[in-house]
């Protein structure tokens, strides 16, 4: 098992668990514009020569914006979305930020599990933020420090 920094040759592996991830998964070149951005943290995790999870976020002035976590379906619920969060974790405090921030879907029950294992709390609501389906449904908007955290987090 690997855990690295995502470059510009994985950009269809990453595209392909997005897209088995979101309806509206982002192509290849998505992925290429974001990797080549100087202000993306990117990770990935390697298991038996596999792509099975990744992690893009952005660097914004001292905040650290988490833009997605996916794992691939077969692999879910291993402990794969912990570690690349942890991984952007470590990668984030090296670029010295200082606050993350983040929007998931009020009906994403596995990833706000995921980020509240990680110390993320509520800090407001965007109202009918996503499409889904043919409704809306809203975003939360949830923030912790950036770096080691207390309580689940162990540190
Ligand atoms: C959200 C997602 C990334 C979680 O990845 P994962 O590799 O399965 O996560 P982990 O195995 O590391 O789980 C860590 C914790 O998150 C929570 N969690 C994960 N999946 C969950 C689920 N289906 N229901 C409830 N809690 C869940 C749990 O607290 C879990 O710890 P536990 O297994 O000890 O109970 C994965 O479900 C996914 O790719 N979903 C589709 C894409 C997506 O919605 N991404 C996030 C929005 S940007």
């Amino acid at each position: 098992m690997t855990i690295r920094p995502a470059r510009l040759a994985d950009a269809a592996d990453l595209s392909r668990i997005h897209t088995a991830s979101f309806d509206d998964g982002w192509t290849r070149e998505d992925f290429a514009t974001w990797l080549s951005r100087a202000e993306g943290m990117a990770v990935l995790a390697i298991r038996e020569r596999e792509t099975v999870a990744f992690g893009l976020a952005l660097e914004s002035g001292s905040d650290a914006e988490l833009l997605t976590i996916a794992t691939a379906p077969a692999q879910r619920r291993s402990g794969w979305g912990r570690q690349i969060f942890r991984a952007l974790d470590e990668e984030a405090c090296t670029r010295g930020l200082k606050r993350w921030i983040l929007e998931v879907a009020r009906n994403n029950v596995a990833a706000q599990g995921l980020y509240r294992f990680h110390g993320f709390v509520e800090i407001g609501v965007r109202k009918d933020y996503y499409r889904a389906g043919e409704g809306r449904v809203d975003a939360l908007v949830m923030s912790r420090r950036v770096g080691p955290h207390g309580g689940q987090d162990g540190a």
